[in-house]
């Protein structure tokens, strides 16, 4: 530890010399000065920990001097007065102006190491406390300037996104109206279907990136209607049919009669789910099943999409939520977007007060389960 520097001030030689040898055996580098002018002086170097000294030098003047002269250049350095009985008063009274403690002549060595042991303990738990205050100034800098950039991605996602989203509904209705026009069969018929195909699957993408800033913004309001979950899986199921066939995909549904309905933002449980059912499609293995389901537990409704393809590998099980994360390599993969859609579901799942969680194993495709409250009755 790097040692505490002292300067005492005392114009009595035997005093200063037995308060130099009580502070140099307590580990202080001791400075010495006789006078006002010379403590002064000293106080124009490198600041001090502590100063000691005599409040009359010989007039109570000069102590109260030394005071005010330490404080205004160095105001950390902590000043402890010596007084004889009959200044105390003014050495209470120099208190005021900033001086730490006295400390009453004559004194004994114990006395005065306590005096010193305690201001040196206040100084390190001074010093603890304006580290924790930096650090903690530090953090809140660093995070307003993350909730900064956080704020400008979001409104650069919410930029972009919107710009596409009017070509593509645009580029879609055209090809819609060109389809009229084309012959029945023949290359141009193939042709215009995978541009649609393409274009289709560039607009997920955008409906991908415009609901995740969405849900992301800070008031974010949910309705809270009884919802049918069989009825809105089915219409899940309904919505994206066509993406089945390609893969020759089939799909069961298993609901229970009866199951109690669940309270919720229909439009958005809708978008959470469809992502599951697009999961279960653009990873399954040609020719797989989807099995869509629900059943009732307790308080709560668990709704299970459940795939035939590889499958999550355990230590990816939970990362697979988080936004932008995919399993494989973007630029090779042929299936899925941005890697928003577990994160967009899992956001909708929590602000509904549910959970989602998968289980799988290696090649035996996945069960994606979600858990949300059911309705509850009067
Ligand atoms: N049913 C599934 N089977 C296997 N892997 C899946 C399944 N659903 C999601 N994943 C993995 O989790 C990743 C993230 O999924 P998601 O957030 O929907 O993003 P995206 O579909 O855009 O890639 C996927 O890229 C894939 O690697
Ligand atoms: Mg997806």
């Amino acid at each position: 530890m790097a040692m505490e520097r002292i300067l005492i001030v005392e114009d009595d030689d035997s005093w200063m010399d037995f308060c130099a040898t009580i502070l140099e055996p307590m580990g202080f580098a001791v400075d010495r000065a006789q006078n006002r002018m010379q403590a002064l002086k000293r106080l124009e170097g490198v600041p001090y920990d502590i100063v000691l000294t005599d409040l009359c030098l010989p007039a109570a003047e000069d102590g109260k001097a030394v005071v005010l002269g330490t404080k205004s250049r160095h105001p950390g350095t902590d000043v402890i007065l010596m007084t004889a009985t009959p200044s105390l008063d003014t050495a209470i009274a120099i208190l005021k102006d900033g001086a730490y403690d006295y400390i009453v002549k004559p004194f004994t060595p114990d006395y005065l190491q306590t005096v010193l042991n305690r201001c040196l303990e206040k100084r390190r738990s001074q010093q603890e406390l304006s580290v924790e205050k930096a650090l903690r100034e530090e953090v809140q800098a660093a995070y307003s300037q993350l909730r900064k950039v956080e704020r400008l991605k979001e409104a650069f996602l919410s930029r972009i996104s919107h710009e596409l989203n009017t070509p593509l509904a645009e580029a879609l209705m055209a090809m819609t109206l060109l389809d009229g026009h084309l012959p029945k069969e023949g290359r141009g018929r193939s042709q215009l279907k995978m541009a649609v195909q393409a274009v289709e699957r560039l607009r997920d993408i955008v409906r991908d990136l415009l609901d995740f800033v969405d849900l992301h913004k800070e008031d974010l309001t949910l309705k809270a209607e009884p919802i049918s979950i069989p009825q809105l899986v089915g219409e899940v199921a309904e919505a994206e049919k066509r993406l089945l066939e390609p893969k020759g995909l089939r799909v069961s549904l298993k609901f229970p009669p009866d199951l109690p309905s669940v309270p919720g933002d229909p439009e958005l449980l809708k978008r959470a789910l469809r992502q599951l059912f697009l999961n279960a499609i653009h990873f399954n293995k040609p020719g797989g099943q989807i099995e869509l389901s629900a059943k009732e537990w307790e308080n709560w409704i668990f709704v299970h999409v459940k795939d035939e393809g590889e499958g999550v590998p355990n230590e990816h099980k939970d990362e697979i939520f988080d936004s932008f994360y995919q399993l494989a390599d973007f630029m090779t993969r042929t299936v899925g977007g941005l890697g928003l859609g577990l994160a967009i579901t899992k956001k909708i799942v929590e602000a509904h007060g549910g959970s989602i969680s998968v289980d799988s194993a290696p090649g035996q495709g996945s069960d994606f389960k979600v858990c949300l409250p059911k309705q509850k009755t009067k």
